[in-house]
């Protein structure tokens, strides 16, 4: 029996993770920001569900949690930061505290989880972090501005993070969906665009759902979703990274290339601004 602690159990990929794991006989500690939501599976699974009241964005409460759910369970093998949402409008009709708030919870929150476990782990000798991402932390699209910053500026952090506590067994994966139909799409905080200069453009369009991938149109299934992340939480030896869904693969695959394409073209003013008396490492 494996045990996972999980935050966000109360809808989509993190109540369809803790569902299958306790299924199967693993053990999860569940946190979410209202525990009720998982009464059903406390009554049928007993002691192997453990749960805790947590808002993500409540640090010196998640450390409690985090400290309470080690010394209750000891060992803990997988810990997933699941937790977030979606803010949709265009940057400049975005309050600052809808910003702060998606910072908050879809950056700030998983940093200061991954500095939470990483003293347990460390002294239990390892485990694996899976940290929900997205194919937008890779890629952007506009009236999302500020969902991308929070993906990308995760990536980010678990780019470093992962290096620093490797040699402690402490495997990290980032998990990158494309689209799936869970309830992230309805939570999503939205505001529709009023300013008359932007009416009409791409931007201001989807802020009133035109141009909208309808649910019944996304590739993503939650449930393989959650199977696939339960597949890589298991793995000794996960993937740093790991794409979800073909719109996923597709989409992120044109993105760097373009990249790379565009990284190619820049190389001759790239290297025209470093000092005469410099040799680059490759030459
Ligand atoms: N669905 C997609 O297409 C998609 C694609 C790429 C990435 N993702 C990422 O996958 C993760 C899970 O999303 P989902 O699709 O499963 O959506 P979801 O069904 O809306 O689930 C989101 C979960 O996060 C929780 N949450 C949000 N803010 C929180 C806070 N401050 N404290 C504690 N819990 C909080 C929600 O809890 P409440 O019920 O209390 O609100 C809910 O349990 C997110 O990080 C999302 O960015 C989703």
């Amino acid at each position: 029996m494996r045990t996972w602690f999980i935050t966000g159990t109360s809808s989509g990929f993190g109540r369809q993770m803790t569902e299958l794991l306790l299924e199967r006989g693993d053990r999860v500690a569940a946190t979410l920001r209202n525990p009720v939501r998982l009464d059903d599976l406390a009554a049928r699974h007993g002691d192997r569900l453990w749960r805790a009241e947590l808002d993500v964005t409540d640090t010196a409460h998640m450390r409690k949690v985090v400290d309470s759910a080690f010394a209750e369970l000891g060992r803990i093998d997988v810990v997933v930061s699941n937790a977030g949402y979606g803010l949709i409008g265009l940057a400049e009709e975005l309050t600052d505290e809808q910003i702060q708030r998606q910072i908050d919870t879809n950056v700030i929150a998983p940093i200061q989880l991954a500095r939470a476990v990483t003293p347990h782990l460390r002294a239990q000798g390892g485990g694996n972090l899976l940290q929900t991402s997205s194919m937008g932390g890779h890629i952007a699209f506009p009236a999302m501005s500020l969902y991308h910053t929070s993906k990308w500026g995760i990536e980010g952090f678990f780019e470093a993070y992962a290096v620093e506590t490797e040699p402690f067994g402490i495997h990290t994966t980032l998990i990158e969906p494309g689209m799936v139909a869970t309830d992230f799409y309805g939570a999503a905080d939205i505001t529709p665009s009023t300013l008359p200069a932007y009416a009409g453009t791409q931007a201001a369009d989807f802020t009133h759902g035109k141009n909208s991938v309808p649910l019944e149109a996304m590739p993503g299934d939650p449930r393989k979703v959650a199977e696939a992340m339960i597949r890589i939480g298991d793995l000794k030896e996960p993937p740093r990274r790991q794409l979800l869904g073909s719109d996923a693969y597709s989409l992120v695959h044109d993105a760097l290339t373009a990249r790379l394409e565009s990284a190619e073209a820049q190389r001759e003013i790239a290297f025209s601004t470093d000092r005469d008396d410099f040799t680059p490492p490759s030459e």
